[in-house]
């Protein structure tokens, strides 16, 4: 029998073999009585497996191993003897099992070439090769005592487990061999690590050679492409009890083995049965930067860059020599020695300015980093690496949580796509300097909003100390110094009975009315629907919250009125009305040139900003849309019906709602799907109605032009190079670039993995140029639950306000 295993086309090295000679007997099973000769195989029940001996093309060696029995090229998965190999012309070799219940390689001499070496059992033991590939010694008494499996040799099949067991200290790994003509040890091994999170790793003797990223409970983060091409199969499952930590490949079919060469390259392949060809399902990128620490610590390395390495910011050359002779392997140095270092018994005095975290995007996080528990957000994540000066860098991912590092930063890459955020600590001054520009941009607006911010914080901190039962007190200077308590019979005058003349529109929470108040000032009622089943103090106390956010890009409330079921907000008038009556009338449309969008889109952007980050609460808002920005009279973005989805909902409770509030066309997939939402979910409609603006066509206005929505089409022009296509032909052409910038962010805002997604301090520097844009991904346009071990069933009591019927809750005239 002769088996040809080729030369793959796929660049995976196959091995040349025969059987050393013509076996001319089936077995199987091996018994102590009945032993296999060279001239025999052992196959599986289903004639998918073969094991014997066989000699590589080549070689003068024979050795014991198994393979895929019915396909050509096969391919050995594992080798018993590849140390000791026996010599080709020995036919009187066999594979035994011995007295001791041993499974025993003999050469005509009789003396043992390799043994299983598991402590004899009973008097009677069975040898049996399993459909999987896996050889296993059963015991009559003790069942399976030694399995193939457990020892593994270059190949990774389906089901078969590597790694480590830090209690008995075994582990496994794979081990390539020393060449294609022999499987000797070579000097390449791979597997995973013990550590929280796992890596796996190549390793070049004890070096190592190619590095992962952590794995994020779903996949390796350093390898983006094993993500897209290979999807869930590979598997690491860490038991901290048992203290064990294992890599697997879960897949139905057999014929699917991971395999490391012996140059150190690690493929998964796949039988193609139409093709009659194994197929490369995987392969570990080969580049330079794959290449563990190619750029040294503190270095990061981008395979589209010239030269590939450069520092981090802050950080420069550690030789300059060296480094630019193109050998980046010392790495770089701080250029400012960190404050926190420089002495750490005053660091807490105020005239030593704090280190500053300098964030890069897109990152494959640096090797040997640690776990903290008991970190809940990307916040808290920081201010524990800003309380710990030997704390170096810190990274928030949202499925494995926060991850400090306290060691110089190896083997960073930076992805065209794909990655996460990693925030590096340096002196104060450099991060200063970096932010200079940025700063000045935006004084006027970060100005404004530290203002409202002081005074929020302020505010929330005085009530914080008051007592609940100091309520009604507060409720009553609340309301001399900013709400009005209006009655319901002043109401009832000022919107004419809420008569249809006076209604601007109808809403997710209720109907909205133009008013005029006695005083002569025009005002807009909105009349919450009494769905809400809030009792009057929690209203109230909500109320006031929301009266507190204030900024220029929010529309201002002005008072309220509480009577019975009745609820109902007054709110400034605005004359412009809602961006859509501008944006999507093709009369008016052209009033709104380039300048004024972006300058709508960027108090959008702000107001968001506030909302998120600044307030003394973070709100999000949950119903972003067109008609929910109105205009005022210089034609300035006001965002309105904040706070109110929050209101609503009545639980503190700011993630897994039991609604799903929110317009269909804006919702991200994971809020649509899961009901899962967050401030990610805001950017995500920020990115909608960007797109919205810049095209000055709705979002699901292109289903009859072939495309599914607008960011299909939005996507389909980026990809082929037209981006400018997508600007609204009533807009002269002008400042292409800034707008091809917002089509960028608008589209990187509407990835479908919310991870993806910038925040939106992010996206005002984005817009405001100050910051590189990364290439945003595909979205898939299909509504995909997130995680889905996170995700939750979309609920049935679900209030949508479809685009199409709603109309702006606070509208002018
Ligand atoms: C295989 O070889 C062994 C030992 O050389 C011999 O005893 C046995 O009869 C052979 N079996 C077959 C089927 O040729
Ligand atoms: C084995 O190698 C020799 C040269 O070393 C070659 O001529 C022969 O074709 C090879 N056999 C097979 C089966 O590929
Ligand atoms: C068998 O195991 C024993 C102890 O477990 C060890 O000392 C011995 O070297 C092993 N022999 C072989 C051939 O692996
Ligand atoms: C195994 O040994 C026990 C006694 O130690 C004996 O009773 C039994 O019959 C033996 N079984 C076989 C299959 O030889
Ligand atoms: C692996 O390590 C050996 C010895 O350290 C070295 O000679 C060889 O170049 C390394 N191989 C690769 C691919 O780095
Ligand atoms: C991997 O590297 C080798 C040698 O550097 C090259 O020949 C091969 O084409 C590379 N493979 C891939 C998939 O890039
Ligand atoms: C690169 O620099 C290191 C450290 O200085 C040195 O050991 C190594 O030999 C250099 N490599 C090359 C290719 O010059
Ligand atoms: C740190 O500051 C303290 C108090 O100012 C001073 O006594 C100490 O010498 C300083 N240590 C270093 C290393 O500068
Ligand atoms: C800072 O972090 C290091 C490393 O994790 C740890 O050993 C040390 O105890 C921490 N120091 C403080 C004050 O928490």
């Amino acid at each position: 029998m002769r088996l040809m295993i080729s030369w793959c086309s796929c660049l995976v090295i196959f091995c040349l073999l025969q059987a050393s000679h013509k076996a001319s007997g089936v077995a199987y099973n091996i018994t102590p009585s009945e032993p296999l000769f060279p001239n025999q195989t052992l196959v599986s029940s289903g004639n998918i497996f073969e094991l014997g001996f066989f000699t590589l093309n080549g070689s003068e060696n024979q050795y014991v191993g198994i393979w895929y029995k019915n396909l050509r090229p096969s391919k050995i998965v594992w080798v018993a003897n590849r140390e000791r190999p026996l010599v080709y012309t020995d036919r009187s070799a066999k594979l035994t099992i011995g007295s001791d219940g041993n499974l025993k390689l003999m050469d005509g001499q009789e003396s043992i070439v390799w043994s299983t070496n598991v402590s004899g059992r009973s008097n009677y033991t069975l040898a049996v090769l399993f459909d999987s590939g896996n050889f296993v010694l059963k015991d009559g008494n003790y069942g399976e005592i030694w399995r193939s499996f457990d020892d593994p040799t270059d190949t990774l099949l389906p089901t078969m487990k590597i790694g480590v067991n830090v209690r008995t200290g075994v582990k496994k790994s794979l081990i390539s061999w020393r060449s294609d003509s022999d499987p000797f040890p070579g000097s390449f091994s791979t597997g995973v690590t013990s550590e929280t999170p796992p890596q796996a790793f190549t390793w070049n003797g004890s070096t190592p050679y190619r590095r992962s990223g952590q794995w994020d409970k779903a996949k390796f983060m350093g390898l983006p492409t094993m993500d897209q091409s290979y999807g869930s199969g590979c598997t690491v499952e860490q038991d901290a009890q048992q203290g064990t930590t294992y890599f697997s490949i879960n897949r139905y079919d057999v014929f699917v083995y991971m395999f490391i060469s012996p140059g150190g390259s690690l493929t998964i392949m796949r039988w193609d049965d139409g093709a009659k060809a194994w197929l490369t399902e995987w392969a570990a990128a080969n580049d330079t930067c794959a290449i563990y620490g190619t750029c040294g610590p503190f270095g990061v390395c981008n395979s589209l860059n010239s030269p590939i390495c450069r520092c981090i910011d802050g950080f420069v050359p550690k030789s300059n020599e060296e480094w630019n002779s193109g050998n980046w392997t010392r790495g770089c140095v701080r250029e400012m020695e960190l404050n926190c270092k420089k002495n750490t018994s005053t660091s807490t005095s105020t005239n030593i300015k704090e280190d500053a975290f300098w964030q890069m995007s897109q990152m494959k996080l640096p090797d040997s980093g640690d776990y903290v528990s008991d970190v809940e957000d990307e916040e808290g994540c920081e201010s524990w690496c800003r309380s710990n000066c030997s704390c170096l860098a810190y990274s928030y991912v949202s499925n494995i949580g926060c991850m400090v590092w306290n060691k110089d930063l190896i083997d960073l890459q930076e992805f065209p796509r794909a990655g996460e955020d990693l925030s590096v600590r340096v002196a104060h001054v450099k991060a200063g300097g970096l932010r200079h520009k940025a700063v000045i941009i935006s004084l006027s607006t970060i100005a404004g909003i530290m203002f409202f911010a002081v005074y929020v914080f302020v505010l929330c901190k005085w009530r914080a100390n008051k007592t609940g039962n100091a309520w009604q007190e507060q409720l009553k200077q609340d309301d001399s110094r900013e709400l009005t308590l209006y009655s319901f019979d002043s109401i009832l005058l000022a919107t004419n009975k809420f008569s249809t003349t006076s209604k601007l529109g109808q809403g997710g929470f209720g109907s909205v009315y133009k008013g005029k108040l006695k005083d002569g000032k025009e005002v807009a009622v909105k009349r919450l629907s009494s769905t809400s089943a809030q009792g009057v103090e929690e209203f109230k106390n909500e109320i006031i919250l929301i009266s507190k956010l204030q900024h220029r890009n929010l529309v201002k409330l002005m008072g309220y009125c509480t009577e019975g079921e009745e609820k109902i907000l007054v709110y400034e008038y605005l004359s412009n009305k809602s961006l859509d009556t501008f944006l999507f009338d093709s009369g008016k449309k052209a009033e709104l040139d380039w300048g004024k969008r972006f300058q709508i889109i960027q108090g959008i952007a702000r107001g968001l900003l506030y909302l998120h980050r600044d307030s003394c609460r973070r709100v999000i808002h949950r119903d972003l849309k067109v008609s929910n920005i109105l205009l005022d009279e210089k034609m300035n973005p006001k965002i309105s019906d904040f706070g109110l989805a929050r209101m609503f909902e009545g639980t503190q409770v700011l993630v897994n709602t039991r609604k799903i509030v929110g317009t269909l066309g804006y919702m991200s997939p994971e809020y649509a799907m899961g009901g899962i939402f967050s401030e990610r979910s805001d950017v995500y409609s920020f990115g909608v109605l960007l797109l919205e603006i810049v095209s000055g066509k709705k979002n699901t206005s292109l289903y009859d032009q072939g495309y599914m929505n607008l960011l299909s089409y939005a996507w389909q022009l980026w990809s082929d190079g037209k981006a400018l296509d997508l600007m609204d032909v009533a807009m002269a052409v002008s400042s292409p670039l800034e707008i091809t910038r917002c089509i960028h962010v608008g589209l990187l805002c509407v990835q479908d993995h919310a991870t993806d997604r910038p925040n939106m301090s992010n996206v005002v520097l984005m817009l405001s140029g100050e910051s590189d844009l990364p290439q945003p991904r595909q979205p898939m346009f299909t509504f995909q639950a997130e995680r889905p071990n996170r995700s939750i069933p979309p609920q049935q009591e679900s209030i949508r306000s479809v685009n199409t019927i709603t109309n702006t809750l606070v509208e002018g005239r």
